[in-house]
C-alpha cells in the first residue's frame, strides 16, 4: 500500500487550503508594479528575486516586519508623507533624442569625496531592527556599490561598529541630533570623528520634539514626543556646534528658502533639504517645492553650497528631477531600511535595480552624464508644481 507521507499530506492540504495562505496587502496607494502577493506567506520573506523596484521592498517589509517597525511612517495626517510620494506625477521630464548617450557617468563627489552614484543611504533611526545584520549590512552594501551611507545616531549598532563594518577606504558620514545635553553632543562628535567619519549631517528639523506619529504611538502605547533635543536652538547655536568639531557640519531638514539662506550666511558648505520623510512638521512642502523656492529667492545658494535632498525618492526619475533642480546628491530613507529585511543581499539588489534605472533613464533623457544634468532645469518641467505652490503671480 503506498505510504501517505507527511510531505504528501502537506502538499495536499496546501492545495485545498491555499486561498487561506494567500496574502493580500494594502499597497497604501503605491504604484501597481504587477507584484503578486498571492503566494506569499504572512510574516515570511518573499523571494528576493521577485523584488523589481523600490516599492516592492516596502510591500515585502510590510508583509514581514512587526507593525512597530513597519508602521512608523509619518506624523499627523501624513499629508507631507503622501505629498513626497505623489509630487512626481506632476513632473514632466524633457527627453532629447539626437544625442550621443553611449558614455554613462554617474560619478558624484559629495563634499569632495568620490562616490559612484548620486544617491545615498539617509539616516534612519532603528534601521537595524529590520535585519539581523542591522546597520552593518547597510554599510557593507554601500561600500560595495560605492555609495555614501550616513548612519543615524539612533542606530542599533554603535558609531564604531558601523565604521568597522565598512571597507578599508570607504567614506561614510554620520548623523547627529542637537542634544540639549551638550556633553553628550560633544562626546558623540568626538566619537564620530575618531571613528573616521568624514562629515556630520546635523538634523535641525526636530529641535525640542519629535513629530507626533499616530501609527507609532498606537504601537508603543505612549504619547511621548519629547526627544531630548534642544528646544532653544538658534542660528548662533548652529555656528557654535560647528566649532565643536573639525568635520564639516551639514544642516539636515531645511524646508524653507529662508533657512537655506541662513545656512549660506553662516558659512556652511552644504545643506540638506528634507522634510524628514514626512515625520516631523506635517503639511511641510516637498523637496521639489523647496528647491524651486530657493531658485526663486536665493539662487546663489546653488552656486555657493552643495545641496542634498530627499523625500519619497523611489525611482531613478525622482533622482533625475532633484538633480536637475540643483541637488548634488539624493537621499533614500525608507527604501534601504526595507530592503535590509533581506540583509546585505537585499540592499545590494535595491542598489543594482536603482542604478540600472538611472542609467536607463539618463540615456532616454538624452544626457548620460550626471555632471551635465545637475542644475540644468531644461530637463525638467515643473510648471504644474509651480502653479499650485506659488499661485499665479
Ligand atoms: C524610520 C525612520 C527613521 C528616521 N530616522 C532619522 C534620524 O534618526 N535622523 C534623521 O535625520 N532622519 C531620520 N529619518 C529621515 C530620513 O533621513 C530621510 O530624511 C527620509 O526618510 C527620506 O524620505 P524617504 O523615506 O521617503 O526616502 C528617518 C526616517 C524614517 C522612515
Ligand atoms: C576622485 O576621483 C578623481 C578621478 O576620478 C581623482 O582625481 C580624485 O583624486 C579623487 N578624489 C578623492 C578625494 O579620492
Ligand atoms: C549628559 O550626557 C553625558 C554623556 O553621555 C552623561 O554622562 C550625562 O549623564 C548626561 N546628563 C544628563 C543630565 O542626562
Amino acid at each position: 500500500m503506498p505510504s501517505l507521507n507527511v510531505a504528501h499530506v502537506i502538499l495536499w492540504l496546501t492545495m485545498i487550503f491555499s486561498p487561506c495562505f494567500s496574502v493580500t496587502i494594502d499597497r497604501e496607494g503605491l504604484p501597481d508594479t504587477g507584484l503578486s502577493t498571492a503566494s506569499w506567506v504572512s510574516g515570511t520573506l518573499p523571494p528576493l528575486n521577485s523584488m523589481w523596484e523600490l516599492n516592492d521592498f516596502q510591500i515585502a517589509a510590510k508583509n514581514t516586519l512587526a507593525a512597530r517597525w513597519y508602521g512608523t511612517t509619518a506624523s499627523l495626517d501624513q499629508v507631507t508623507y503622501q505629498a513626497n510620494m505623489n509630487i512626481w506625477t506632476k513632473i514632466r521630464l524633457n527627453g532629447y533624442t539626437f544625442r550621443d548617450v553611449s558614455d554613462v557617468n554617474l560619478h558624484t563627489t559629495i563634499l569632495g569625496y568620490n562616490f559612484t552614484v548620486p544617491f545615498f543611504i539617509a539616516p534612519a533611526a532603528y534601521a537595524g531592527h529590520t535585519s539581523n545584520s542591522a546597520e552593518l549590512s547597510l554599510a557593507r552594501a554601500a561600500g560595495k556599490i560605492g555609495a555614501l551611507y550616513v548612519p543615524s545616531i539612533d542606530s542599533t549598532k554603535t558609531i564604531e561598529e558601523i565604521a568597522e563594518a565598512g571597507l578599508a577606504n570607504q567614506v561614510m558620514f554620520h548623523q547627529e541630533y542637537v542634544w540639549s545635553n551638550r556633553t553628550l553632543l560633544r562626546d558623540d562628535l568626538r566619537r564620530i570623528e575618531d571613528a573616521g567619519y568624514k562629515a556630520i549631517f546635523l538634523t535641525v528639523d526636530n529641535t525640542g520634539v519629535n513629530g507626533i506619529r499616530i501609527q507609532a504611538m498606537r504601537e508603543t502605547g505612549s504619547l511621548d514626543s519629547d526627544s531630548g533635543h534642544d528646544a532653544s536652538f538658534s542660528a548662533a547655536a548652529l555656528s557654535d556646534i560647528q566649532k565643536l568639531t573639525s568635520l564639516p557640519i551639514v544642516p539636515k531638514g531645511i524646508k524653507t528658502a529662508a533657512d537655506a539662506k541662513t545656512c549660506l550666511d553662516l558659512g556652511f558648505k552644504a545643506i540638506y533639504v528634507s522634510n524628514h520623510g514626512g515625520r516631523v512638521l506635517d503639511n511641510a512642502p516637498t523637496a521639489v517645492e523647496v528647491l524651486l523656492d530657493i531658485h526663486r529667492q536665493y539662487p546663489e545658494v546653488f552656486e555657493k553650497m552643495e545641496v542634498y535632498a530627499d523625500g519619497g525618492v523611489r525611482n531613478a526619475n525622482h533622482i533625475i528631477t532633484l538633480l536637475a533642480l540643483g541637488a548634488r546628491a539624493v537621499g533614500l530613507g525608507r527604501s534601504p531600511m526595507y530592503a535590509n529585511i533581506y540583509g546585505e543581499d537585499g540592499v545590494n539588489r535595491m542598489f543594482t535595480l536603482l542604478r540600472a534605472e538611472l542609467e536607463s533613464s539618463l540615456k532616454l533623457l538624452g544626457e548620460a552624464n550626471i555632471h551635465q544634468l545637475r542644475g540644468d532645469t531644461s530637463y525638467v518641467n515643473t510648471k504644474q508644481v509651480e502653479l499650485e505652490y506659488f499661485g499665479r503671480d
